[in-house]
């Protein structure tokens, strides 16, 4: 499986342990970035790359990291087919996938430590898409709503 991962400042260091971690576990990773820890850099700079990554399909899955996760995930979701949640909890970063296709994961690297983001990763990695109808309509009527409320 093909993993694409981002971070600015706020998530550099965690990101280069999850690096570790998930490469133990033969995953193929793929970083976009940032390669230095900048604490001038900006988040959209190496999430959107991400998303936009994921959304082509040139990597199966992404995980995306700021200093909270909420910066990551409003850039990612800009980007049609990408699918980001700040998830911090063991519950959704499964059921986010079986439920709702999320396939790129936001972690706040100032409010979790490694062995909480490797774990929260391995989950959303493992996890899969249910397809079943009821959430292939829901997932379809937010695709659809681009616009279509107030446009
Ligand atoms: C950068 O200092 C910080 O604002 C950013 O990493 C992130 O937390 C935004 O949501």
């Amino acid at each position: 499986m093909k993993i694409g991962i981002a971070s600015d400042h706020g998530g550099f260091e965690i990101k280069y342990q999850l690096i570790e971690r998930l490469k133990k576990l033969q995953y193929n990773i793929i970083d976009f970035g940032n390669y230095v820890n900048n604490p001038n850099d900006d988040y959209p700079d190496y999430v959107l790359p991400l998303a936009h990554a994921v959304s082509a399909g040139e990597v199966d899955k992404g995980i995306a990291i700021c200093g909270s996760g909420v910066g990551a995930s409003i850039a990612a979701n800009k980007i049609e087919g990408a699918r980001a949640a700040l998830v911090h909890d063991h519950f959704a970063a499964h059921q986010g996938v079986e439920d709702d296709n999320m396939n790129i994961l936001c972690l706040g690297g100032r409010i979790i430590g490694i062995e909480k983001a490797a774990e929260l990763s391995q989950t959303f990695l493992n996890a899969r898409f249910s397809n079943a109808e009821r959430h292939n309509r829901r997932l379809l009527k937010i695709d659809q709503s681009t616009n279509n409320y107030f446009g």
